[in-house]
């Protein structure tokens, strides 16, 4: 893809996997869009992403879990004439615990940002992209797709609706030029364990993958209009052996990461 002019809009780009993501497509040239809800971090990844390159950084302060949130941030887009060539669904978030302990607001909070604004996000560029027949989306599902998780549920269930969202579109989208990916990391060494209560678990100590591995590997396979992107051998492995076992064996195993460290 020749980068020149081309726009990638970068939701949650302000930490971890997303900010490693916008570091890539900064070095490769692309204009940004990122979207986040703190304006001063914004305003200071933005100046990261120009040195590395990005000839434009427009930022957009907007919590995503507002609904109407992807409605807004998309008609920002058009009222500025930016043509997003490239979207990535980064920002999501969890919560810890069981199930019947976890307020709903934080249950709500999880739905609205990693299934209802996913969505909707993704509906808006889509059609823009369908028209010009051209274009690539990246969703940030997890390993969690493919594995209900006992103290995590309500995260693994949205994440398992990204994926189960993300093949569907994919194979609407085979007789197009546009091209859907998913990447599916394992625990990854970021703020979400701390914003997520479970700093203290298994999956938050036992060497997470760096960030960067991660986003490259995401980033290479989108580029390649890739279906799926895993990063790391272990976590190959558990792919293979969640879509092999029956759900009550892999939730057994899933459980396991969620307790504490010793
Ligand atoms: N880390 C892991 O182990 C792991 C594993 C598998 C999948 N993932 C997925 O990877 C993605 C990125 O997570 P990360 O690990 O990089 O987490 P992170 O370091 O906590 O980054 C999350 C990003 O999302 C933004 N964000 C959060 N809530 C938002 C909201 N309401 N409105 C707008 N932006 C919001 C954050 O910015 P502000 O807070 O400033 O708004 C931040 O830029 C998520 O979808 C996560 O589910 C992570």
């Amino acid at each position: 893809m020749a980068t020149n002019n081309q726009t990638a809009l970068i939701t949650g780009a302000t930490s971890g996997i997303g900010y490693e993501l916008a570091k890539l497509f900064a070095q490769d040239g692309f204009r940004l869009v990122i979207v986040s809800r703190n304006e001063a971090t914004l305003q200071q990844v933005a100046e990261d992403f120009k040195q590395l390159g990005s000839p434009q950084v427009t930022t957009i302060i907007k919590d995503l879990t507002q609904l109407g949130a992807a409605e807004e941030v998309y008609q920002e887009t058009k009222r500025q004439g930016i043509t997003v060539n490239v979207l990535v669904n980064d920002a999501g978030v969890g919560e810890y615990g069981f199930f019947h302990e976890v307020d709903f607001s934080k249950d709500l909070e999880i739905i609205q940002l990693n299934i209802i604004t996913f969505v909707h996000l993704t509906k808006l560029y889509l059609r823009d992209m369908l028209a010009a027949n051209e274009g690539r989306v990246l969703q940030l599902a997890s390993i969690a797709s493919h594995q209900p998780t006992p103290r995590l549920a309500v995260y693994a269930a949205s994440k398992a609706f990204v994926l189960s969202l993300t093949d569907a579109l994919i194979h609407e989208l085979k007789d197009t030029n546009v091209t859907m990916t998913a990447l599916l990391p394992g625990a990854t060494d970021t703020d979400f364990f701390r914003k997520a209560n479970m700093e203290h678990t298994k999956a938050a100590q036992e060497d997470p993958y760096d960030p960067a591995m991660v986003a490259k590997t995401g980033y290479d396979a989108l580029m390649k209009g890739e279906n799926h992107a895993v990063a790391g051998a272990m976590m190959k492995a558990q792919v293979v052996l969640s879509n092999m076992l029956p759900n009550e064996l892999v939730s057994t195993m899933a459980e396991k990461y969620m307790l504490p460290a010793d």
